[in-house]
């Protein structure tokens, strides 16, 4: 529905919001896993099909970014801020630098960094080997101590309350 009328005037533009994951999935997150991973593989074959029609598709393969979602106490280079990650995937968006397959990007550049070193710099036997449990175990690791700056935060929040 919505592709059609941008083939219609042979304009559009379709983001989809994927996710590192994709690439190197999420321990203990195995649906939304495999919910980014149907994503980057979807907007590649939405992306060929439509590339004829001047619409273009690009899935953002996210590293993280500080969010709702995920809640740290400060932004790094890394891990930036959504106004931040934002600012520079609209300055960048339809440039292929910072992508690694067609039609999936990363516009914010440390976030290309590490996927292209992931996917092309480090031997790929050793990837297998060591690098995949690596980022496995980093990931994990992240994830729980960003539930528990969440949980700690609602359990001051909840003593604030009772306190009233
Ligand atoms: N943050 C990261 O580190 C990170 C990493 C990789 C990928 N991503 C991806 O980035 C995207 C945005 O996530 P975020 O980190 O910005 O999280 P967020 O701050 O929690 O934002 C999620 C957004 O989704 C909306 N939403 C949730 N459930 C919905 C539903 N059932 N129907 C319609 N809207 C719904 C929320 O709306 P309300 O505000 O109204 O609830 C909110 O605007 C997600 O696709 C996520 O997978 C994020």
């Amino acid at each position: 529905m919505v592709t059609s009328q941008m083939t219609d005037r042979r304009n559009g533009l379709i983001i989809n919001v994927g996710s590192i994951a994709a690439i190197t999935p999420s321990p203990l997150l195995p649906v939304y896993t495999g919910a980014k991973a149907f994503i980057r593989s979807w907007s590649q074959a939405l992306g060929s099909g439509l590339a004829d029609k001047g619409v273009v598709v690009v899935c953002l393969d996210v590293y993280f970014v500080l969010s709702n979602m995920f809640k740290r106490h400060n932004a790094s280079y890394m891990v930036p801020t959504a106004d931040a990650y934002v600012k520079h995937v609209l300055k960048r968006i339809g440039l292929t630098e910072g992508a690694s397959v067609p039609y999936a990007n990363s516009p914010y550049l440390p976030h290309a960094a590490l996927i292209w070193a992931v996917e092309h710099l480090v031997p790929s036997k050793w990837m297998l080997d060591h690098g995949y449990l690596f980022l496995l175990s980093h990931h994990r690791g992240m994830q729980i101590s960003a539930l528990k700056e969440r949980l700690a935060k609602r359990a001051k929040e909840a003593a604030a309350q009772r306190a009233e």
